[in-house]
C-alpha cells in the first residue's frame, strides 16, 4: 500500500475541500491510505497528519475554505524548516504529499521535489497566477462574489447619480478584477497589468457621465498602482472640477468566502483526482488545466513565475462601455 498525504496552504479558496474529497477518495480507490495534514506547511513542520477515510471527507464538497486549515509559513522557507518537514515525512513513512495552494505554496512543493521528495500540486488560488494552469481553484468564485457586490453598488451609483470604485483581491495579478469588470459592464478597470493614473480613471468616470450614464463603475485591482486609497485622495483634491462624487468600497477578504461555485467544485474534483493519477506515476509536477485537458509542468517551471491577466480583453472592455 502506499501512503500519501494532503495538504491545503497559503490563502484558502473556495473548492479547496472539493480538491481535498477527490484526493481523499481517488486515493482510497487506489487501494492507498491518505493523510491529512493541518494548516499547511506550518502541520508538517509541526507534525499534525491525521487518516483519512471516506467519510471523513463526506459533506465538504459545498462548503468554503478548507477543512484542513490552511497558514502562510515563512519558516518552510528555510532548509531547517523544510529538513523538519522531511524528517516527520519520513518518520510517517509518508511516501508522497499533494499540495494544494497558489503561486507561495507551489514554491515551497518545488523546494520538497528538488529535495528529491515526491510531490504534487494541485493549482488553487482565488489569484489565478500559476503559471501552467488556464484558471485555478477558488478564482470563479471569487470572481462571482466580486460581480454580485458590482450589481448591487451599480443600483446605488445609479440611484445617486455617483461614481463608485470597487477594489477586489489578486495579489499582483488583475485576474479577478478584469473578469469581473467585463461581466459586471465596469466603465473602468485598472490592473497591474495595465496601470492607468488616478487622473485618467477620473477623466474616464467623468467621460462616462457626459455620455449620459447615471452612474460610472471603476474596478481597482488589489496590485494596480492606482488604488482606492489613490484615487480618494485625487478626488479630494480635484472634487470641484470632477463635479460629482465618488464612494469606494475595498471587498478584501469577503471575496475569498463563501459557497464555491459549480465550476470550481467540478475543476476541483477534476484537478484533485488527476494529481493522483499522477503520483502513480510521475511527480514533481503541477497538475493543471489548460484549454479543457489535463496538463503537467514541473515545478521547477512553476515556481517563482507568474501568469499575467490578458489585458488584451481591456480594450473590449472599453469599447463595450460607450
Ligand atoms: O493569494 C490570495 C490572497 O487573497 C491575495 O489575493 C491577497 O493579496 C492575499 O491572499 C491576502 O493574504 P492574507 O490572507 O494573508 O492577508
Amino acid at each position: 500500500m502506499k501512503k500519501i498525504a494532503v495538504l491545503t496552504s497559503g490563502g484558502d479558496a473556495p473548492g479547496m475541500n472539493a480538491a481535498i474529497r477527490a484526493v481523499v477518495r481517488g486515493a482510497l480507490a487506489q487501494g492507498w491510505q491518505v493523510f491529512g495534514v493541518r494548516n499547511g506547511y506550518a502541520g508538517l513542520l509541526s507534525d499534525e497528519f491525521q487518516p483519512l477515510a471516506a467519510r471523513d471527507v463526506g459533506g465538504i464538497i459545498q462548503s468554503g475554505g478548507t477543512v484542513l486549515g490552511s497558514a502562510r509559513c515563512p519558516e518552510f522557507a528555510e532548509p531547517a524548516g523544510r529538513a523538519r518537514a522531511l524528517a516527520n515525512l519520513a518518520n510517517r513513512t509518508i511516501e508522497a504529499l499533494v499540495v494544494v495552494g497558489g503561486n507561495g505554496s507551489q514554491s515551497g512543493s518545488a523546494s520538497l521535489a528538488r529535495a528529491g521528495f515526491p510531490v504534487v500540486g494541485v493549482p488553487s488560488t482565488i489569484d489565478n497566477d500559476l503559471y501552467g494552469n488556464d484558471v485555478s481553484i477558488g478564482c470563479d468564485t471569487a470572481i462571482n462574489i466580486t460581480l454580485e457586490a458590482i450589481d448591487r453598488l451599480r443600483t446605488t451609483a445609479s440611484s445617486h447619480h455617483r461614481a463608485f470604485a470597487v477594489e477586489t483581491m489578486g495579489r499582483n495579478c488583475g485576474y479577478i478584477a478584469l473578469m469581473a469588470g467585463i461581466a459586471g459592464g465596469a466603465e473602468v478597470i485598472a490592473l497591474p497589468e495595465h496601470e492607468l493614473l488616478p487622473a485618467a480613471v477620473a477623466e474616464r468616470l467623468l467621460a462616462a457621465r457626459q455620455r449620459g450614464k447615471t452612474h460610472a463603475l471603476a474596478v481597482i485591482a488589489e496590485g494596480a498602482k492606482c488604488g482606492v486609497h489613490e484615487l480618494m485622495e485625487y478626488y479630494g483634491a480635484h472634487r470641484k472640477s470632477i463635479g460629482f462624487d465618488l464612494r469606494v468600497t475595498r471587498l478584501g477578504h469577503v471575496v475569498r468566502g463563501g459557497i464555491p461555485s459549480a465550476a470550481d467544485r467540478v475543476l476541483a474534483t477534476r484537478l484533485g483526482a488527476a494529481a493522483v493519477e499522477t503520483l502513480a506515476k510521475q511527480h514533481g509536477v503541477l497538475v493543471g488545466m489548460v484549454k479543457g485537458d489535463i496538463v503537467t509542468t514541473p515545478l521547477a517551471d512553476v515556481a517563482g513565475r507568474m501568469r499575467p491577466a490578458d489585458s488584451k480583453l481591456l480594450d473590449l472592455a472599453r469599447v463595450l462601455a460607450m
